[in-house]
């Protein structure tokens, strides 16, 4: 894929992975409807369980700053073909849009989804109506 700002910043924040348990870097990139794009990576904890997907962490980033719809995420990994995003991530996804498009990259390939591909039939707000 082209590297527009998302890909690049997807690719810088993966720089930044704090993966020390995993060795498994990724990087994220939430790019909204006006062109801004937040990155994110992933960080482990000591106590497995708490570590923090990149997605997830690119998408906390986007909210904190005011941002709270998208229109893509990019997810950076060193994997080809690239790794599809968690169950939990997809669900935190879903939070924000099912329209919003996933662009998995990896060195060599990428892969393209959607959000309401990747968790079909969503829980989302719109059923607590
Ligand atoms: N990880 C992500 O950041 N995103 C994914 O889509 C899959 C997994 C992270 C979590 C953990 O730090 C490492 O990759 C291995 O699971």
């Amino acid at each position: 894929m082209k590297a527009d700002r998302a890909v690049t910043a997807a690719w810088e924040a993966r720089e930044r992975a704090y993966a020390p348990y995993s060795g498994f870097r990724v990087g994220a990139a939430v790019e909204t409807a006006e062109g801004k794009i937040y990155p994110g990576c992933n960080v482990e904890n000591a106590s497995f369980g708490l570590t923090l997907c990149a997605e997830r962490a690119a998408i906390v980033a986007a909210v904190a700053a005011g941002a709270t719809s998208f229109v893509r995420l990019v997810v950076a990994t060193d994997r080809d073909p690239p790794t599809p995003p968690c169950g939990a991530c997809r669900q935190v996804m879903a939070e924000f849009g099912l329209d919003a498009v996933v662009d998995g990259v990896g060195p060599e390939s990428s892969r393209k989804w959607q959000v309401r591909e990747l968790l079909p039939d969503a829980f989302t707000k719109d059923q607590m109506a």
